[in-house]
Formats: C-alpha cells, structure tokens, sequence
C-alpha cells in the first residue's frame, strides 16, 4: 500500500489540494519526554484546517500509532461513528514507554488510502 506522506500545506497553492492534503493528514500530538513504565498519553487528530467526511462509502476508518517499525495500537472506526458529518477525527492513545521512541501516526481513508503524520522523537528515562 502506497504511503501518503504529510506535507506542510502552506507550501501548497491549490486550495482544493490543501484541503485534500490537510483533511487526510495525521498529526500525532505528545509530550518530548516519558518516564519508563508509566502512562503516556499520544493524541492523534486527522485532518488541521479541513474536515474530512463521515459517509458511508467514504470515511476515516483507522488510527495507528507506531514506534519505528513496530504497531503499537490501532483504533478502528465504522461508518456513522462520526454522526455522518465532516469532522477531524481524534483518539487518544495510552502506551507505557520503556525506552526512546521514533513515534508516527497513520491514518485510513477508505477512499483516499493511507496518510503518515510527521515523526515524533520521544526521550524516554
Ligand atoms: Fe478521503
């Protein structure tokens, strides 16, 4: 499955592009830095300024979160979950770090394939 990798959509002209680019886009949101073996918390949104739709043949239908190669956690979506309407879906995820983390996220279209966010170093001690 091809990657859609996250680009900065202020260096996109095309307003109908930065609405498609941004309204598919993960950005994970965390802390720099974890203590081992405790809670952590990784927020997840799709999508900044746009919304992406909640139709029954086109909607997000997961979140991921990985630490370099490796899945960590997985939120899974139906169709309606969204109450039908345009939003920017959001998760947070709880993980219990035990070292340092390269973490990304990943968010599925049904329509428009997977879409990465941005890596996220996280210091863990
Ligand atoms: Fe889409």
């Amino acid at each position: 499955m091809k990657i859609n990798r996250y680009v900065d959509i202020s260096t996109i002209d095309r307003e109908a592009k930065k609405d498609y680019i941004d309204r598919h886009s993960a950005f994970l949101k965390c802390d720099a830095k974890a203590k081992a073996g405790e809670k952590f918390k990784v927020k997840v949104i799709v999508g900044d300024e746009y919304k992406h739709p909640d139709d029954f043949d086109h909607y997000i239908s997961y979140v991921q979160i990985w630490d370099k190669e490796v899945m960590l956690a997985q939120a899974t979506f139906s169709a309606g979950a969204q109450g039908n309407a345009p939003s920017n879906l959001e998760v947070d995820f709880y993980i219990v770090p035990t070292k340092n983390m390269k973490l990304t996220a990943y968010a599925y279209c049904t329509k428009h394939g997977l879409w990465g966010s941005d890596e996220h170093i996280v210091e863990v001690d």
